[in-house]
């Protein structure tokens, strides 16, 4: 089976100064399609940089990224950005949903962008913010949302052009706890039913024990957790 992302020796450092912080120092992993994988480590270790990487939104510094089997990593910035829309969804750490934009159209947007049309944007946007538990906000604004439900808003958009990879960043950290059981038990059931790859960085680990694997990061790499 091709693996849905395959990261390959990924290295990455920031300069601040005169100091060089290795942040990821030889990260290799394989999500396979349908496999929903936690990544743990503590707050500074990397796991938003290794996430922006493999989500084409940052280069590494050495190794490649692998989308479907195919290397992305010296692909121009245009390319990569028409795989990212095509193939990924991200869900960040903080939303970044259009403050003018209802629920609804916050979701709709990237699709239309990808070409579909405008009805069966709308029904799959509506389709996903009822599953996550939002059909009677779908046309409240972001600053009619409370924290929790703007975020449920940013998972229905990411998993809007059906990707084939999902990477998420705490996408249940503003979640109560309930919520972010039930939450996770979604996003487990679309990757496993759809064959949706996804890597889910989280500080919980009773949300990391409900995931398929677990990896943690030590000193730049990835160890099986
Ligand atoms: N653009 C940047 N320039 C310089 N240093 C950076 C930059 N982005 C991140 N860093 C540093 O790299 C390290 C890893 O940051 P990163 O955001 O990947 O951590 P994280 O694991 O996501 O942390 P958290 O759990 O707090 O979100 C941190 O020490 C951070 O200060
Ligand atoms: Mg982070």
């Amino acid at each position: 089976m091709t693996a849905a992302l395959e990261l390959k020796d990924v290295t990455k450092a920031y300069r601040q100064g005169d100091n060089r912080l290795e942040v990821l120092r030889g990260v290799n992993l394989v999500i396979q399609p349908g496999e929903v994988i936690a990544l743990v480590a503590p707050s500074g270790a990397g796991k938003t940089t290794l996430l922006q990487i493999a989500g084409l939104l940052d280069r590494p510094d050495s190794g490649d990224v692998l989308l479907g089997g195919d290397a992305v990593g010296k692909l121009d910035d245009a390319s990569r950005s028409r795989k990212r829309r095509g193939s990924l969804g991200f869900i960040f750490q903080f939303h970044h949903l259009l403050p003018e934009f209802t629920a609804l159209e916050n979701v709709i947007v990237p699709q239309t962008i990808a070409g579909l049309s405008k009805g069966e944007a709308k029904s799959r946007g509506q389709e996903l913010l009822a599953m996550l538990g939002l059909a009677d906000r779908m046309s409240h604004k972001p600053s009619a949302l409370s924290g929790g439900e703007q975020q449920r808003v940013a998972i229905a958009r990411a998993l809007a052009n059906a990707p084939k990879v999902v990477l998420a960043d705490e996408p249940t950290g503003n979640l109560d706890h309930a919520t972010a059981i039930a939450v996770t038990e979604r996003l487990l059931q679309l990757s496993h039913g759809a064959g949706v790859g996804m890597l889910v960085a989280t500080h919980n680990p009773e949300l990391a024990g409900m995931m398929d694997r677990t990896v943690r990061m030590e000193d730049g790499i990835l160890v099986n957790g």
